[in-house]
């Protein structure tokens, strides 16, 4: 996967054409890394090679612990006209190209039949532990995401990469000089 450099990602400079990422053609993505998900959401295509914001989609992410996954409405927003298959590598390949319209289509079915995909969640801490999105968003900045996730405007399907355990927190929290008052993680 290419790594982006970070004001590509995060649109703090107009990138010029051989910078501009191009999300690969997925042939087989029973390979890829994390869970399958309803519909093959693609942050690769979306962040990546369209530079959506994460925000854009996990706008609550610096204002409540959770960041939330966008509803329906929002995917809507664009996929009333965006058919998809349109993208430069695809259209060479009549089969991507269909693939690719298949999933928007299976999007579509669901706006029309008020059936939301069932996305399948990865990243879960369990319920003793405390976890503030937002105030790590103010601390880290915006584009914070990545030191957590990883890669996630390269992925194809997200996957876990850090391993969400106590250790990987205070970690960070004793680099950064944070409390590690157990009462500020546990409840
Ligand atoms: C166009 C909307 C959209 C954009 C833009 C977007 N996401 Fe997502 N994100 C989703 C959807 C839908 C899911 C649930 C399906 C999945 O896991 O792929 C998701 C899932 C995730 C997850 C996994 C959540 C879990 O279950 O643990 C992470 C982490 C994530 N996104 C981070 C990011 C980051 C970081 C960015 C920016 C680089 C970003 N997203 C941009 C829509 C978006
Ligand atoms: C800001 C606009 C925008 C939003 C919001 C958006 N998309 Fe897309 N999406 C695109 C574009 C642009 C493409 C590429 C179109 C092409 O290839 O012609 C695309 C492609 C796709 C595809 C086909 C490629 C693939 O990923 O397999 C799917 C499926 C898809 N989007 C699902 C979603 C879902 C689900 C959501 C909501 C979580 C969403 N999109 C939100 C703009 C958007
Ligand atoms: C300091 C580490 C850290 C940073 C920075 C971070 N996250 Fe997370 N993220 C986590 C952890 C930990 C979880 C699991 C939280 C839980 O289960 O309560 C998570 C869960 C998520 C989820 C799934 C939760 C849900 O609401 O469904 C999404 C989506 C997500 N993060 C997106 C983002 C985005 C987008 C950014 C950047 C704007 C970001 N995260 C920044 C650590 C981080
Ligand atoms: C990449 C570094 C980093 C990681 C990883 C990280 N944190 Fe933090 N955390 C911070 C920073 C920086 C702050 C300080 C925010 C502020 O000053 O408001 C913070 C603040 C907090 C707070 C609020 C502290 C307060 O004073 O109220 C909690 C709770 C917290 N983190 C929990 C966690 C948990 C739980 C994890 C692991 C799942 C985690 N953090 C992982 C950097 C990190
Ligand atoms: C920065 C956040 C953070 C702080 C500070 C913190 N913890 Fe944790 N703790 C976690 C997370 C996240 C988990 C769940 C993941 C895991 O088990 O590693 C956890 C799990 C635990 C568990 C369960 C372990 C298990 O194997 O099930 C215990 C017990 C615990 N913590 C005790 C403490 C005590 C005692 C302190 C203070 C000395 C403390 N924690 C401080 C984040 C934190």
């Amino acid at each position: 996967m290419l790594a982006l450099p970070p004001a590509v990602v995060y649109g703090q400079q107009a990138p010029t054409a051989s910078q501009r990422y191009q999300a690969p053609i997925v042939k087989d993505s029973g390979n890829l890394k994390g869970p399958r998900q309803p519909i093959f959401f693609r942050h690769d295509i979306h962040a990546g090679e369209f530079q959506i914001p994460c925000m854009y989609c996990h706008y609550s992410a610096a204002v409540s612990s959770e960041p939330g996954i966008p509803s329906l409405q929002t995917c809507m927003g664009c996929h009333l006209y965006v058919a998809g298959g349109t993208r430069g590598g695809v259209k060479a390949d009549t089969a991507a190209v269909r693939a690719e319209k298949a999933q928007v289509q299976q999007l579509r079915n669901g706006s029309r039949d008020r059936k939301p995909p069932e996305w399948t969640r990865i990243h879960a801490l369990p319920g003793f532990v405390r976890f503030p999105h937002m105030r790590h968003i103010k601390a880290l900045g915006p584009g914070a995401c990545i030191n957590c996730h990883g890669d996630v405007q390269g992925m194809a399907q997200v996957y876990q990469v850090s391993t969400l355990r106590m250790g990987w927190c205070v970690r960070c929290h004793v680099e950064r000089k944070v409390t590690r008052d157990c009462t500020v993680c546990h409840y």
